[in-house]
């Protein structure tokens, strides 16, 4: 908002309550102030003015004086944390074995054309992802179909551009590729077969690439079955060295909500300041990834102002930056943005910048969202998971509250934001959403709640938050598991998570 029409605002706001601001007011010192909150404070400050009630230039700019000392005092302080000298942590002891294995970036203009491109890719992708079936051959391009007689047997593959229910409470899928569409039917039936046919079509959703064997009828083709590409069952990884990656995300620093005194205790905890039964586990930490909402941002929602403990955008990075400086230096640690973050929107979203935070650690990598990570030979595919609004939204029996079984459909797709429009995406040369390559570890954020799961032998984990629950939260009736760090030991093969609100 301009600065005139911020007077203009706090003028309605205030005469909505019988307060007259003065003509001389000048409206250059709001700044960023929430004017809800100044308006606040003026009824407090005039709660006994007689009749007429006049907030003059001084009230304002000592309420604003007031305001900016409380958010100084709510905003995080920076901390010192040292090892404690009887800490011999293992994982010091071990070399860092580490790649980061960016996708490509090459990226095309956003003109339909390239669009074009970006789809013809994610569907040639999920087609080699399909051929290694080998169940069925794919051997019919849509417009091939035209050919056919009605009664012919075919499978074929397209991107899902359109799903209805008829009227005779049937399902109706549009599938394309380069050459054509088809429908394809799925209909209601009560037969055994046909009806968990039906309740998987359920499931389908727009911009996604399945295949359907079938039977051509007329302008339709009847399904038979359906097949989403999904993840061959992958084999354990035997890694000999016991040691660790702590997975963490969405710690929104800058919000009042930010849960500073747990996460501080998490940094001491990794120094060895603290006196659990975990401390051996602390001291095998080697990696540790943090996936996206490193900040809350500003302007990321109408009225977030009033939500902020640290107004500026570059101070809220600097807290990220002395925190980093406090974790132990033999622990390598990866950081990629999320959608509160001051980077590009669209995925995928490039790394954080040094024009952003200032860091000179040689153990801080920032990396893209999402990323191929791996350790020791163990692969981690970390995404922030701004898809999993849109796919909670879209498949039956999904929630919030389970946010791990959201992360199996995606993996099943093998592309980790199908529904193109859910959140925006650059349309890239090549689809680098497509999960080509299956990990051992599929790790998002984004949801504020902690899900660990394992399907087909990869290993799932959301990796929860650190900011308290929201009033965002509260009115859709989401509740978050702050300050929950799961930790994946290598040589065990399995996670353990530790609570920082409980057990400290
Ligand atoms: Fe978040």
């Amino acid at each position: 908002m301009a600065g005139h029409d911020l007077k203009i605002e706090l003028v309605k706001k205030l005469s909505k309550v019988n307060i007259i601001l003065s003509a001389d007011f000048d409206y250059s010192i709001i700044g960023n102030i929430d004017l809800d909150v100044i308006v606040e404070k003026v009824i407090e400050l005039k709660k006994d003015a007689p009749m007429l009630k006049i907030a003059t230039n001084d009230d304002i700019k000592n309420i604003i004086d007031i305001i900016k000392k409380e958010l100084m005092q709510k905003a995080p302080q920076p901390i010192e944390v040292n090892r404690s000298s009887t800490f011999k942590p293992i994982a010091e002891e071990f070399e860092a074995n580490y790649k980061i294995m960016n996708k490509s970036k090459d990226r095309t203009g956003g003109t339909v054309s390239d669009f074009v491109v970006y789809f013809n890719d994610r569907l040639n992708a999920i087609k080699e992802i399909f051929a290694t079936h080998r169940k069925y051959s794919i051997t019919h391009n849509l417009e091939t179909l035209k050919n056919y007689t009605d009664g012919r047997e075919v499978v074929v593959v397209g991107i899902v551009s359109n799903k209805i229910t008829t009227k005779n409470g049937n399902i109706m899928v549009v599938i394309e590729d380069a050459t054509d569409e088809s429908k394809i039917m799925f209909m209601n039936n009560p037969n055994n077969e046909l009806k968990k046919l039906f309740e998987s079509a359920s499931k389908i959703i727009n911009d996604e690439v399945i295949a359907i064997r079938g039977k051509i009828s007329g302008p339709f083709i009847i399904a038979r079955e359906l097949l989403w590409p999904d993840i061959p069952i992958k084999e354990r990884k035997t890694i000999t060295e016991d040691i660790a990656v702590a997975l963490i995300s969405d710690t929104h620093i800058g919000s009042k909500l930010f849960m500073e005194r747990n996460f501080s205790r998490m940094l001491e905890w990794l120094n060895g300041n603290v006196d659990t039964k975990s401390k051996e586990l602390a001291g095998k930490i080697k990696y540790m990834i943090v996936g996206g909402d490193i900040v809350d941002g500003i302007g990321v929602y109408p009225g977030h102002d009033r939500d902020l403990a640290i107004l500026d955008i570059y101070k809220q990075y600097e807290v990220f930056a002395n925190f980093l400086s406090e974790i132990p230096e033999y622990i390598q640690v990866f950081v990629l943005p999320g959608n509160h973050d001051a980077v590009q929107k669209s995925e995928p979203q490039p790394e954080l910048g040094s024009d952003l935070i200032n860091v000179k650690l040689d153990n801080v990598h920032f990396v893209p969202n999402p990323n191929y990570i791996s350790v020791h030979g163990l692969e981690i595919l970390t995404y922030h998971g701004t898809s999993l609004d849109s796919i909670i939204r879209s498949i039956p029996n999904m929630s919030y509250a389970k946010p791990e079984s959201a992360m199996i459909e995606i993996l099943k797709r093998r592309h980790l934001s199908p529904i193109y429009g859910g959140n925006t995406i650059v349309p890239t040369r090549y689809d680098t959403l497509v999960i080509d390559n299956v990990p051992d570890i599929l790790h998002m954020g984004h949801i504020h709640k902690n899900g660990i799961d394992e399907y087909h032998g990869v290993h799932i984990v959301n990796s929860g938050t650190f900011q308290d629950r929201t009033e965002y939260q509260i009115k859709q009736g989401h509740i978050p598991t702050p300050c929950n760090v799961p930790i994946f030991e290598m040589k065990k093969y399995g996670f353990t998570t530790i609570n920082f609100n409980s057990e400290f």
